[in-house]
């Protein structure tokens, strides 16, 4: 079995942006700005903007974090994305989801720039990616693609199960790698909560995406012998036990799961840390288009 480190993968990334971030700074040309505005106090929601936050001053970038009550109206939030637009500086944003259920969310996500839309979520974007054209691809499944390169995963012709059918991870990794690409060509299989007899389908997978939320849920009897798995999840599980109160579980059942894969990502360290990776070469990748 040989573990996808995340942590460690991602860390070579950001090493190789910083050494570009130099490079554009002895040219005299612009130092990226990545801005994030988060609405509300979700714990969660504001550790990984953080994240965000720090990843960019570890390679360099600037950033800006604007923080909006959770009272904040649509019009107010709708104002503050206008104003990023427009701004010269602003080489890309992230609006942090989820959203307080009193804003809709296509709405804040239409109203982005879609050159400035570093989480690929603009329908622009996911109309680009959708047709292999070049575009901002979500930083989950674009590090998912990026972790599996950088490990030699074979995807071409392979059977893959996509669990979950979400907007930022199960949908577009679904397209993603069935599409015509270095990493890719697979025959796939998206699956969800209304799949019928899905241990059947998941048993003929040689890769498995697991992105439904549910903690432990791919268990060792749905898996095959040398199977790569992908745990996308990360919920929070109550236990008193640790510092914060709380561990981190992923959608797969690790230490079972593990015995029979050839390749699988740990839950933390996997796949998040990727995620952040790939938010900053989507924002470096937004300056190059602009100076293109
Ligand atoms: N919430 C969970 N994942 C993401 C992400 O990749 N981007 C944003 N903006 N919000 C998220």
């Amino acid at each position: 079995m040989i573990l996808l480190d995340g942590k460690k993968t991602s860390a070579n990334i950001k090493e190789e942006i910083a050494l570009e971030v130099l490079e554009l700074k002895n040219q005299d040309k612009k130092t990226p700005h990545l801005a994030a505005v988060i609405v509300g106090n979700d714990g969660a929601s504001l550790t990984y903007v953080n994240a965000k936050v720090k990843a960019c001053e570890r390679v360099g970038f600037e950033s800006t974090l604007i923080r909006l009550p959770e009272e904040t109206t649509e019009e107010e939030l709708l104002n503050e994305i206008n104003i990023l637009n427009v701004d010269n500086d602003i080489d890309g944003f992230i609006v942090q989801l989820p959203l307080p259920d009193h804003i809709d969310e296509q709405k804040i996500i239409m109203a982005i720039d879609p050159n400035k839309d570093v989480d690929g979520f603009h329908p622009t974007n996911v109309g680009k990616m959708a047709l292999n054209l070049p575009t901002f691809i979500s930083a989950t499944p674009f590090g998912i693609l990026e972790l599996l390169d950088r490990y030699n995963v074979e995807t071409s012709g392979k059977n893959v199960v996509v669990i979950g059918r979400s907007h930022i991870v199960g949908s577009p990794m679904s397209i993603l790698l069935s599409q015509k690409r270095k990493v890719g060509n697979a025959t796939v299989t998206l699956t969800h909560s209304r799949t019928q007899n899905l241990k059947e389908i998941t048993l003929q997978a040689d890769i498995i995406i697991a992105a439904i939320g549910i903690p432990e849920f791919l268990k060792a009897d749905m898996v095959k012998d040398n199977v790569t798995v992908i745990d996308v999840g990360i919920t929070r599980v109550a236990d008193p036990s640790k510092k914060r109160g709380f561990r981190l579980v992923g959608d797969v059942a690790f230490d079972e799961v593990s015995k029979k894969s050839d390749f699988i990502t740990p839950v933390p360290g996997g796949v998040g840390p990727m995620t952040i990776a790939m938010l900053l070469k989507n924002t470096l990748l937004s300056v190059k288009n602009k100076q293109a």
